[in-house]
């Protein structure tokens, strides 16, 4: 079996699960703003985007742009957006990461039908609580066509002070219409199954076309310029929304602090290098003490694409072109979760109700992913009540990662909040509370979009 590079990610932090004291995410929703109305256009439609000098290609995104446009806001304010559809087919918006009100969660058949071509929909929630978010398409593959951006939810008292920031948005692109595992047959080795649903290379087939990893829609030919100053503290905000890629991300020539892990704010913690899954957002500052040009890559960690590459430039230096070659940093020390130590830590209570989910698949003769064997929409629904205390105990029984997202929750893992966790191949363990504080139906599933696409998904029903 292939031995996959991700140090960092599994010690005892989140698996070891409190013998009788468990420990529980508070509620960090708000229904009421503290502000004013914000509102915001988002036409999806088709668009040509170039990710390098005379690479273009037809695709789908959000008002032209791909990633879409920053959306971003203050804590507190009530954001109204209008989503028009121009595609030829349905689509909806889902808020990664915030807890909104159900209606507005954006989930085919669970919340809302798909907002038809030539239709409009307003999607209307109180941004809280601040923190770094996305939003994506959640109907079948169409995330992976480009329909995803950046959701900013500035806060109103930092707990750390900078000078500049920059958002990140970390993805890897398919050209071309994606296409999902199921339809993948021992004959039929589509770029959908080998390319994104499993390792690449395994087994002997061929890598299929690959437009590359990006940053912030750009190939590494055409790598963004990230300009600092010296003596600069400089905020990063880390996203990765990719169809299919988790990342190991570094800098080289500078450690990196970070404060928050999915936009909840934590001790700042010095690393070399994170990984970051499918889903899962970072904020990291530098301190600008290095001046010179500086190589940021993002290297997928399973299969054998090339990473994504941007550049750290001191307005100080004289240096061009683009560094090449792999940072130091990436050897260095990596984050685990459980160095983090979430700032807004609620008391211990015992768990209601507890589920053992056993995520499994991608075998040759059974391409799909499952929950305990079940395939969504084939799936019976994990039924909670109102007010309880949840645990879900989840076992990776497959040799892939399982960036594993619950909506309209954050949940307690180790000593975060998150709302998004890489479960560790080869019998990985993670374990997560939550409160069942958001009444309504919720999608908690595998962000890995190919593995949700084939089933890796339940409903989290409230009774
Ligand atoms: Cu970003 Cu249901 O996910
Ligand atoms: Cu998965």
């Amino acid at each position: 079996t292939a031995a996959l590079a991700v140090p960092g990610l599994w010690t005892a932090g989140c698996r070891r699960e409190p013998a009788d004291a468990a420990t529980i995410a508070p509620s960090l929703r708000r229904d009421t703003p503290t502000g004013p109305t914000r509102t915001v256009r988002l036409r999806a439609e088709e668009i040509e985007v170039e990710v390098a000098p005379g690479r273009v290609y037809r695709t789908w995104g959000y008002n032209g742009a791909f990633p879409g446009p920053e959306l971003r806001v203050r804590e507190g304010e009530q954001l109204q957006v209008v989503v028009e559809n121009h595609l030829p087919e349905g689509t909806t918006i889902h808020w990664h990461g915030v807890p909104v009100p159900n209606a507005m969660d954006g989930v085919p058949g669970l919340t809302q039908d798909p907002i038809a071509p030539g239709q409009t929909f307003t999607y209307t929630f109180v941004a809280a609580p601040s923190g770094s978010y996305l939003y994506h398409s959640h109907v079948g593959l169409q995330l992976d066509r480009g329909l995803l951006g950046a959701l900013i939810i500035e806060e109103t008292t930092p707990h750390v002070s900078y000078d500049r920031e920059y958002t990140l948005v970390l993805d890897d692109f398919l050209p071309g219409e994606p296409r999902p595992l199921t339809a993948a047959t021992p004959g039929m080795r589509g770029r959908g199954m080998m390319g994104r649903g499993m390792m690449g290379g395994m087994m002997g087939v061929q890598v299929p076309p690959y437009a590359g990893s990006l940053i912030n829609g750009r190939l590494p030919e055409a790598a963004p310029v990230f300009e600092v100053r010296r003596g600069e503290r400089v905020r990063l905000r880390l996203l990765n929304p990719s169809g299919a890629s988790t990342f190991r991300f570094a800098i080289d020539g500078h450690a990196m602090l970070v404060t928050h892990a999915d936009g909840r704010p934590v001790e700042p913690v010095r690393v070399d290098n994170l990984l970051i899954g499918m889903g899962e957002r970072y904020d990291v500052i530098i301190e600008a003490d290095n001046p010179g040009r500086w190589a940021i890559v993002a290297v997928p960690v399973e299969g054998t694409h090339p990473p994504a590459r941007a550049v750290l430039h001191y307005r100080e230096s004289r240096a061009r072109g683009l560094p090449s070659g792999l940072p130091e940093t990436l050897h260095g020390r990596p984050l685990d979760y459980s160095d983090l130590k979430c700032l807004e830590m609620p008391p211990a209570q015992r768990p209601d109700r507890s589920f053992d989910l056993l995520l499994s698949g991608g075998m040759m003769m059974d391409p799909r992913w499952t929950i305990n064997g079940q395939a969504y929409p084939d799936a019976e629904p994990l039924e909670i009540a109102q007010g309880e205390r949840v645990r879900f105990r989840m076992v990776n029984h497959s040799m892939m990662l399982h960036p594993m997202h619950l909506h309209g929750h954050f949940f307690r893992v180790g000593d975060a909040l998150k709302d998004t966790v890489l479960v560790p191949p080869h019998m990985g363990r993670v374990v997560f509370d939550f409160v069942a504080d958001n009444p309504g139906r919720w999608f908690f599933h595998c962000h890995n979009l190919y593995h949700l696409e084939s089933g890796m998904a339940r409903e989290v029903r409230y009774r």
